[in-house]
């Protein structure tokens, strides 16, 4: 309860409904909010400090294209320190200030070689290759929770309706969580492919299982920043990444940006 506390304070009279949380290289969304309130996760009790490059670890509340937003810039993985539910105080916050929309953002390899990088796509469901679940050590019934509708139907429409209407193209798929923080092999990218995978990635997938817990409504896309181990010649960095996923970032932004526009927030 003390982090919504603090948050709250700091909300003032904003009252938000819709968060998102940012992933590697996507950070430049939270420039384009209008009375902008940051706060340091290190100000907010229980809240995690990532250590990885390209995420700063922030929390920003304001104005996003008409809508009032939280922006979580930044957020910790699993591979950090192996708790696959480091996110769970965030994400308990988030409900607790009243939070009903939450977006999630990654970037993300690619199965597809005809979905290249800086395409985004949209998640329709997902994969959990880790073996690991947030809520393992959850007591309550609660833990149960169904994921048959994971990614929210309405909210998924909305978000391919923006980007028609725009003209950019939005891939539409399956992530496959892999723990990290080492690439996948070769071999483990044309397993993942076999069993119906579209992008590989290693983040989201815990926060959706929370997010669901807490009883927000989820959508949530990839960024591609490169094909998968194997489907090129190519190493794998996370440089690349980095260099990478503000391009898609920025077709990431206009797809919300016009779904903010026809109502997302109504959705
Ligand atoms: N694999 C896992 N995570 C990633 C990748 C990848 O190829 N690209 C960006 N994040």
């Amino acid at each position: 309860m003390k982090a919504a506390r603090v948050i709250t304070e700091k909300l003032g009279s904003l009252r938000v409904r819709t968060a998102l949380v940012l992933g590697s290289g996507l950070g430049e969304l939270v420039h384009a909010v209008d009375g902008a309130v940051r706060i340091p996760y290190r100000e907010i009790p229980g809240f995690p400090e990532g250590g990885v490059s390209g995420h700063s670890g922030e929390l920003v509340a304001g104005m996003l294209y008409g809508v009032p937003v939280l922006i979580l810039s930044g957020r910790v993985h699993y591979y950090e320190r192996g708790d696959a539910d480091a996110m769970r105080p965030v994400l308990e916050a988030l409900r607790q200030v009243g939070i009903e929309r939450l977006i999630l953002t990654n970037a993300a390899g690619s199965l597809r070689s005809n979905v290249s990088p800086a395409s985004v796509m949209l998640i329709e469901d997902h994969i959990n290759w880790s073996g690991l679940n947030p809520l393992i050590g959850e007591s309550s019934d609660a833990r149960f929770v169904s994921m048959t509708e994971a990614y929210d139907a309405k909210l998924r429409s909305v978000l391919d309706q923006a980007a028609n209407e725009i003209g950019v193209p939005l891939a539409k798929g399956v992530y496959m969580w892999f723990s990290g923080p080492s690439f996948e092999t070769p071999a483990e990218i044309r397993m993942a492919q076999m069993l119906g995978a579209d992008a590989v990635g290693m983040s989201t997938v815990p926060e959706v299982i929370l997010a669901r817990f807490f009883g927000m409504r989820v959508a949530a896309c990839s960024v591609i920043t490169n094909l998968g181990a194997g489907m090129t010649g190519a190493e794998l960095s996370h440089q690349e990444t980095k260099d990478v996923a503000p391009l898609g970032g920025k077709r990431l932004s206009m797809i919300i940006k016009k779904a903010f526009e026809i109502g997302f927030d109504q959705a």
